[in-house]
């Protein structure tokens, strides 16, 4: 095998994850203009209430205030679901949506 051989295959096996990734993950970018319509109510620069707790840090945090722990299915059922004063998106959102949402709020 020459070095350029070597070289191509190398690239191939790194690249090849990589871009794989953002297919099987929501997209953050698009996530932002959904969680327009959240913003009403969260903030996504602080973790000061606004109608609901801020969203900073969401995924760091020690648990939810349902007591739950803050993984992505717990997540994902509060949006889901919503209660408390929280609106249920189930319906309102696709599933492509969420996912873009859920990679946003992560970067939070
Ligand atoms: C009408 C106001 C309102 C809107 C709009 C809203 N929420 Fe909420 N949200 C709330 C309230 C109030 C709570 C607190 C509910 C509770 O204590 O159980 C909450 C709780 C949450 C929680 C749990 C936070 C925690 O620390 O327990 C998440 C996550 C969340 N909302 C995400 C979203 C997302 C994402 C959207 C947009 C798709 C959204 N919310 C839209 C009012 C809102």
């Amino acid at each position: 095998m020459d070095r350029f051989r070597v070289w191509a295959i190398c690239v191939t096996l790194v690249a090849a994850p990589v871009a794989a990734w953002p297919a099987a993950k929501g997209d953050a970018e698009k996530g932002k203009e959904v969680f327009q319509q959240c913003g009403v109510c969260h903030n996504a620069d602080s973790e000061d209430k606004k109608m609901g707790p801020g969203l900073k840090g969401l995924f760091k945090k020690d648990k939810l205030s349902n007591g739950k722990k803050p993984t992505e299915p717990n997540i994902r059922t509060k949006i889901d679901e919503g209660g408390n004063g929280m609106p249920a998106y189930k319906d309102m959102l696709g599933d492509s949506e969420k996912d873009d949402l859920i990679a946003y709020l992560k970067t939070l």
